[in-house]
């Protein structure tokens, strides 16, 4: 069966408080709205439809970056859920199969349940999608139930106290055949307590055809919706600990799961260890085998096989970390590659950069990638021996097996084996520092005398 997805994310979604659309507020480091759209994605839609509102340039960029062929819609005033659905009629015309209406704002819809929607498609006419609120709320639609038929919608602000005190709830999100969707639409009016036009209207309108309507039921949590920062704080809540679980169920050990940050995007290998305190920003691949140390952040990065990450290492995106490299404390890569086995262990900046095969960068050591203007690049070769606090000024290259004496400012090419040297010789003054003592000892014992 052909489905196509409509997506509503046209409320403004006041109670954030922000200037921000609601849908495009981050879970897990991807906007809600990606989340719901990768959810349905997953039952391959021949359309998707995006209704926006509020900030519809802002979703609509935001929709497109993450399926360019999404289609996006406008609802110009928000005068309810058939209304903003209503939008989607020029989208789909046309189009023969089943429409599943989601929200942009309910992250968590799993696609087994939309798939087991569209199962129910099979016997009845309409479906939606239900879950049992553990306590009674003043917030859901309530679904009225003759066995497994769906007799109607009640809004809870139109419900009686009887109705209001049912269990079974609607998620709002909603599976129908195209056609008669849109039928269905056309005869919802907005006479009740809101004056908005309602989607829940549709079981009583289809019961009132003849047709059959039921609802299925989901976990709670996976209805999960957000309205304010609280439950947006929640909701990643919800999410960080199901991400966490699954990693440590594929093998990989997280010494304090609680303290591990992770985005919706985040693969690492089995057998790799996550210590305490560690934030993984958007598109991080950490393979197996490898350790990444406490209080690290990584973003836009690869870590091969075997490589150790920090303590207090930053790897920003760019940063590709060939297998059994190390990176330790205070050390920031950007847009840099690190070869098989090398090593860059303490304080140091590199970006811009590739570092070969067994490198060793000293402590304090900055590849200065930028003029002020431009960036440029700094090419290290393999096995080579960059002394502490040298300072790379970009474009340079050190060739294979060379050397650069601790304090060295390079600021032309070293030639491969070479030894580079760019800092004052030293001297030594025997004697001096006695007499500097005794005479700075002289000057603080006069001072004293006269204070
Ligand atoms: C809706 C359901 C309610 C259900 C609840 C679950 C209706 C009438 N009610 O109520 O039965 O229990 O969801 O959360 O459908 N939207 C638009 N344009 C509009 C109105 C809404 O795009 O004109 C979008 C909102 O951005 C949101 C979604 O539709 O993503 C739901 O709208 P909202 O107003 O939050 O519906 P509820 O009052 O929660």
């Amino acid at each position: 069966m052909s489905i196509a997805l409509v997506i509503l994310a046209a409320g403004k979604g006041t109670r954030m408080n922000s200037d921000l659309p609601k849908v495009l507020h981050p879970i897990a480091q991807t906007p809600m709205l990606v989340h719901a759209m990768r959810a349905g994605g997953a039952l391959n839609p021949e359309h998707t439809v995006i209704v926006t509102g509020h900030g519809a340039e802002l979703v609509a960029k935001a929709a497109r970056a993450e399926d360019e062929t999404a289609t996006i819609v406008v609802q110009d005033e928000q005068l309810g859920t058939a209304h903003a659905v209503a939008q989607a009629r020029d989208a789909l015309r046309g189009f023969e199969g089943d429409v599943i209406v989601l929200f942009g704002d309910t992250p968590f819809i799993n696609p087994e349940t939309l798939q087991r929607m569209i199962e129910a498609r099979q016997s009845h006419d309409l479906v939606m999608l239900g879950f049992d609120i553990a306590e009674i709320q003043p917030r859901y639609g309530r679904l009225i139930m003759e066995g497994d038929r769906l007799v109607q919608i009640v809004e809870y602000k139109d419900a009686t106290e009887e109705q209001r005190a049912i269990r079974f709830t609607n998620s709002g999100l909603m599976a129908c055949d195209a056609k008669l969707m849109f039928e269905l639409i056309d005869q919802v009016s907005n006479e009740n307590a809101s004056g908005e036009y309602y989607l829940t209207e549709l079981p009583a309108l289809a019961n009132a055809r003849g047709l059959s309507c039921t609802a299925i039921k989901c976990d709670e949590a996976e209805t999960l919706g957000v309205d304010s920062r609280v439950d947006l704080a929640a909701a990643d809540g919800v999410f960080q600990t199901r991400a966490r679980t699954e990693l440590m169920q594929l093998g990989v050990t997280l010494m304090a799961p609680e303290t591990v940050y992770l985005s919706a995007d985040t693969v690492i290998g089995r057998d790799t260890v996550i210590e305490p305190n560690v934030v993984f920003g958007p598109g991080v691949t950490v393979e197996s085998g490898a350790t990444i140390r406490a209080f690290s952040h990584l973003e836009g990065c690869h870590v091969s096989r075997g490589a150790t990450i920090g303590p207090y290492a930053r790897l920003r995106p760019g940063a590709e970390l060939a297998e059994n490299t190390r990176v330790g404390n205070f050390v920031e890569i950007k847009n840099a590659e690190i070869a098989e086995g090398a090593k860059v262990n303490h304080l140091s900046y590199i970006g811009d950069a590739t570092v070969g095969t067994g490198s060793n960068i000293g402590a304090g050591t900055i590849t200065c990638n930028y003029d002020g203007v431009m960036k440029h690049k700094t090419k290290i070769g393999e096995n080579v021996f960059v002394g502490s606090n040298t300072m790379l000024v970009a474009p340079v290259t050190v060739g294979d097996g060379a050397m650069t004496a601790t304090g060295t400012v390079v600021t032309r090419d070293v030639e491969p084996d070479a030894l580079a040297v760019a800092r004052p010789r030293q001297e030594n003054k025997p004697g001096y520092a006695r007499k500097l003592f005794d005479m700075l000892k002289a000057k603080k014992a006069r001072r004293d005398k006269g204070s």
